[in-house]
């Protein structure tokens, strides 16, 4: 949720490097842009604008201008609609410090009127604009007393960058939102909000935790502690991500090479480590409560999650969406398990969720794909899915992956983990089988048929009934038609009033206990006048249309959301959507 870049050191050209950083940061959030420069007379040029950076080619030519310090932004906005004043950087009046910021200060409207009442004066709607009016304020003892001082006053999860046109130098705090620290060669030093931003240029990074700070100047990077500004050491950590992993590879979307990426993400997650299972398996096993946790598509997977528990290991689990954690907070003990869920590490729900269960000591294990993420580090086991830059706004790989480690975990849980394995090796062969363009040809043809539906209605029972959920959240988030998913069960108990004459209805099926109901189902929208898309591995002659899906038994629910991820790519590239860039999301959501 937002993007940050920025850069200090010897190149004189840093307005174009941050540039390029924030294209890569796009996903992040795309409404709008802005850079700010400081030159060598030492004032900060800015230049922002509405539009995607990515359809940017050529700097204004003040920016043009030899420059060693810049930052940047791409803005998902929160407060203040989207427009030229409210895109980031934002200055105070006489254009002395400059800031930009991801997150939300929660009391800026208290600390607006204080500081208008003293005179400042606003240009944006923003909350970010009274950071840098509290660092003019504060000033006089100078550039990074005032910075601290300015933490001081704000409330709320952040990440915040500043600039003054006293000094030469950038400081960045951080409470809640991510900021990587990477180290280039010859002093050049990097600030970003993930690490693909810079893999170009460095893979060594120092992430920064919350209520810390950093400054960039002649002397390198030095990290501090907030609020006491005592000073830091940090650790250099080597990533080993590769730089075309953060690239498109010829593919025109990253949504659809991210989704043939399955073939190789799944068998990353399979190989996840027996001891590291095993271990997590044994504290399900002691703990008094297990709790997976997640939100939006690893919501869903957590959902998933309990089947799998419930089918494979006998297992109760609870399942919780990380905005809706409040509620489990009586029930936790030292000895509660949370099992958190998420692509980024980063997303603020589940990020709190973890807060509380910490409170209440509980065992915090994650299951996510950066791995030096916030949540990660706050975790006392990682499982790790090894699935390499997922950049699409829409999780595909990720999902997979999670759904396979969690199968995994079932299994072990169970003390059958060779079973859990060769049950997914077979299905690993079976994604590499579907994956191919002969495949997608068939899922495009579908998705001709029901591209100009206003509506389109999702059923699974048992496991793919989070799977139907699944559906409906990628075919929204991309094609932009309203799509719901239902527990096939329950249509007769409201929803089936929705259906007229050719409402598309995707029936997703296993060869499962559930198997001889869902098609009754099917049938009762059919009679009603829908057209019926089946997905699973058996034909029926209710469906007007099949998509065929391997039986692969309990890892079934990986390979039937395949087919639906590229039904929604197809239909948002039939739509002419970005699928990349969905509008009013955002790839990592760090405001609650
Ligand atoms: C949907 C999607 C979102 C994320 C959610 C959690 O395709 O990607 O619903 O699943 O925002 O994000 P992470 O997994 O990063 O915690």
């Amino acid at each position: 949720m937002c993007g940050i870049f920025a850069y200090f050191g010897p190149n004189d050209k840093a307005a174009e490097i941050v540039l390029k950083g924030l294209k890569k940061l796009e996903y992040r959030g795309y409404d709008s842009w802005g850079i700010a420069a400081k030159q060598e007379n030492g004032d900060i040029v800015v230049e922002k604008h509405v539009g995607k950076i990515s359809e940017v080619i050529n700097l204004n030519e003040k920016l043009e201008k030899p420059s060693h310090v810049a930052f940047g932004h791409s803005r998902w906005a929160t407060h203040g609609g989207v427009t030229e004043y409210n895109a980031h950087p934002h200055t105070t009046e006489n254009g002395e410090v400059v800031v930009v910021h991801n997150g939300i200060f929660e009391n800026y409207l208290e600390l607006k009127g204080e500081l208008i009442s003293q005179g400042h004066q606003f240009r944006s709607e923003t909350d970010t604009e009274v950071f840098a009016h509290l660092i003019e304020d504060e000033m006089e003892e100078g550039f990074e007393a005032a910075f601290i001082r300015a933490t001081k006053k704000v409330e709320g999860r952040y990440a915040v960058l500043a600039m003054s046109k006293d000094e030469n130098k950038i400081i960045a705090a951080r409470r809640g939102s991510p900021l990587i620290v990477g180290k280039g060669q010859d002093g050049a030093y990097f600030i970003a909000s993930d690490v693909p931003a810079f893999l170009e240029y460095t893979k060594d990074v120092m992430y920064l935790d919350d209520n810390q700070m950093v400054i960039l100047d002649k002397d390198g990077a030095r990290f501090f502690n907030l609020p006491d500004g005592k000073q830091i050491e940090k650790r250099i950590i080597s990533i080993d991500w590769e730089e075309e992993m953060a690239d498109k590879c010829g593919y025109p979307h990253f949504m659809i090479k991210e989704i043939m990426e399955q073939k190789e993400t799944i068998s990353r997650a399979i190989n996840l480590d027996s001891e590291l299972l095993s271990e997590v398996a044994e504290k399900i096993r002691g703990a008094f409560g297990t709790y997976i946790v997640g939100c939006g598509t690893a919501g869903k997977v957590a959902m998933v999650g309990e089947y799998l528990f419930a089918e494979i290991a006998k297992k109760h689990v609870n399942v919780k969406f990380g905005s809706e954690f409040g509620s489990a907070k009586s029930f936790l003990k030292d000895r509660s398990l949370v099992i958190a869920i998420s692509q980024s590490g980063e997303t603020a729900d589940t990020l709190e969720a973890i807060e509380i269960a910490k409170s209440k000591g509980a065992t915090i294990v994650s299951i996510v794909n950066v791995e030096t993420s916030t949540m990660a580090r706050m975790s006392d086991i990682v499982l790790p899915l090894k699935a390499g830059p997922e950049k699409a706004v829409a999780s595909t790989k990720a999902t997979t992956s999670q759904i396979a480690i969690l199968t995994l975990l079932a299994y072990a849980v169970a003390d059958d983990l060779n079973t859990g394995r060769k049950t997914l090796i077979e299905a690993e062969g079976k994604i590499n089988d579907m994956l191919n363009p002969r495949y997608e040809q068939h899922i495009e043809a579908a998705s001709d048929r029901i591209k100009d539906c206003s509506d389109i209605m999702v059923i699974g029972r048992g496991s793919n009934y989070p799977i139907a959920l699944e559906a409906a959240i990628k075919l929204q988030e991309v094609s932009y038609i309203h799509a719901e998913g239902f527990a096939g069960g329950e249509l007769k108990h409201g929803p089936i009033a929705l259906i007229s004459e050719g409402t598309p209805c995707i029936v997703i099926s296993s060869n499962d206990e559930y198997q001889k109901e869902i098609l009754s189902n099917a049938m009762e929208v059919k009679s009603r006048g829908a057209l019926i898309i089946g997905v699973g591995p058996e034909k029926s002659e209710i469906y007007d249309y099949w998509i065929k899906v391997p039986d692969a038994l309990n890892a079934s629910p990986i390979l039937n959301i395949i087919p639906i991820q590229i039904l929604a790519y197809k239909l948002a590239v039939a739509r002419q959507n970005n699928p990349d860039m969905p509008r009013n999301l955002a790839k990592s959501v760090t405001v609650k």
